[in-house]
């Protein structure tokens, strides 16, 4: 993808301008007035111009959870979140949240344009005015980076009407200041949160407002550790087998992100009961929102963790991710457990080439023995399973699965010498993929995305022979 060359091209500079502008709005905010103000929860909300311009679908991904998702609500921008160019911000000085929404009509044309799905041609199409959440996040850390450097004197005159807005907001946060506000702690945040929650005076809405903010804080290390001296793992852990969907899934949140890179929560909750709790989830009928959490939850608990890894196992974990590649509308549920499974083999595989010299690694390579996931694999059949989805268009869809089967070939071989429908595909997206790193040499791109997704066909082809 070259951002190069799309940071480049002037009708751009002026949506960076306000990209900067939402930059700094948020960073001048990020340790705005910590309040719990509770939100109503969007999530699988579907708003569509009528013209069918304006797009915004799925609900919050982990994956891009530091992603605004706006609508033509006002919805509260939390601190960390990228925003979209074009939308229309204010800062609400109740809460000394900044807000964010999709511009009324009037502004529809130059509007912003947000697209998930479609993105059949894997790259930035400059002229549609679509972003995705990632190349939105990387056109935010090339910002970081330093690389818009050279500004019309029309943008700079804009930057400073934005640094003025910015001191601004400053002053005002000293007024608060000097009015003594009380700037609450983490803790006390979370175990507000954690009552409200747990109030049966509660209603749904703000049950699930309460764990999606609390979702916000866990990402800390110290805060999902608060948790466990709130108690307030357990309780999320119970809700994965409540009644309300809605709650189902932020709980799987909220436990998902609190055990991601996080050891002692992780040995908390498989104590707790949540790996029977989420494969339930995974093996039932369930909404895929549902379902998408509770695989993060999973893939957040198994990382790293052979313990869980081998009771991931020993629960027939493996057979219920395979239920998915029988399912209708479940591909995205199918390149995740494919990225788990790729993460897993690797980890291992790293652990047992590094030198194993302290006792700490001598035990963590002996706990990875006790998990066979390599000839569970082979025996489930999933070398044809994770290849067969070599045939879904997406490219970032594509290149993930081909780095799996360039992985699995030090097992699969065999299966793919024979395979000739595999063959087939790997020389159609060959021929595919030499075209468009004829057309990305033609625009002089700098960085080639479809060269590494072409060397990635042509090595799985040549280990073939
Ligand atoms: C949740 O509420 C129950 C019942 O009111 C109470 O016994 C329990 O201690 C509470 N748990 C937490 C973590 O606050
Ligand atoms: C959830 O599972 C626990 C045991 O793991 C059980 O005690 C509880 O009743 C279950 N809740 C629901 C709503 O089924
Ligand atoms: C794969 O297909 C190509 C052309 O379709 C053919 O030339 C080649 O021999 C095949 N390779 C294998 C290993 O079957």
């Amino acid at each position: 993808m070259n951002l190069c060359a799309y940071l480049e091209c002037g009708t751009v500079k002026w949506k960076l301008i306000l990209l900067l502008s939402a930059f700094l709005f948020r960073s001048c905010l990020s340790d705005q007035i910590p309040d719990f103000a509770l939100m109503e929860v969007k999530e699988n909300e579907i708003h569509e111009a009528e013209n069918g311009d304006v797009i915004v679908e799925d609900e919050l991904d982990p994956e891009d959870q530091e992603v605004f998702y706006p609508t033509r609500e006002w919805q509260t921008v939390r601190p960390g979140q990228a925003v979209p160019a074009g939308l229309h911000m204010r800062l609400n000085l109740q809460t000394g949240k900044n807000e964010a929404k999709i511009p009324d009509s009037e502004n529809e044309k130059n509007g912003m344009t947000y697209k998930k799905k479609d993105r059949r041609l894997g790259k930035v199409d400059v002229d549609s005015n679509i972003y995705t959440p990632q190349e939105l996040k990387k056109v935010l850390a090339k910002f970081k980076e330093g690389v818009v450097t050279e500004s019309s004197e029309d943008e700079k005159a804009k930057l400073e009407g934005i640094k003025q807005k910015f001191r601004a907001i400053d002053d005002l946060k000293k007024e608060f200041e000097e009015l003594h506000v009380h700037l609450e702690t983490d803790i006390e945040i979370m175990t507000k949160l954690i009552n409200k929650y747990n109030s049966s005076s509660s209603s749904l809405n703000e049950k699930a407002a309460a764990l999606h903010d609390l979702e916000y804080y866990v990402h800390q290390v110290d805060n999902a550790q608060n948790m466990l001296s709130l108690g307030a793992l357990q309780l999320v852990i119970n809700e994965l087998n409540g009644t309300e969907n809605v709650l189902k899934e932020l709980s799987a949140f909220v436990l998902g992100s609190a055990l991601s890179s996080n050891p002692k929560v992780q040995v908390e909750a498989i104590e707790g009961g949540a790996l029977q709790k989420l494969l339930l989830i995974l093996g039932t009928e369930q909404p895929l929102p549902v379902k998408k959490k509770a695989l993060f939850a999973l893939s957040s608990m198994l990382r790293h963790f052979p313990y869980a890894q081998q009771q991931f196992l020993k629960h027939g974990g493996l057979q219920i991710l395979r239920s998915f590649f029988r399912e209708k509308g479940t591909e995205v549920l199918c390149i995740r457990v494919v990225t788990l499974l790729y993460d897993m083999i690797i980890e291992k595989e790293l652990l047992q080439d590094s030198e194993g010299n302290n006792e700490q690694m001598k035990e963590k390579i002996e706990q990875y023995k006790q998990v066979p996931l390599v000839p569970v694999l082979m025996e489930q059949g999933w070398c044809k399973i994770i290849s067969d989805l070599l045939f879904l268009p997406e490219h970032d869809t594509r290149e993930k699965v081909l780095k799996a089967v360039n992985l699995l070939l030090a097992f699969c071989k065999e299966q793919y010498r024979g395979d000739q429908k595999l063959n087939a595909t790997l020389t159609t997206l060959r021929g595919e993929y030499e075209e468009l790193v004829t057309e990305e040499q033609k625009a002089e791109e700098k960085d080639s995305y479809f060269r590494e997704l072409l060397s990635s066909v042509n090595e799985i082809l040549q280990n073939l022979k």
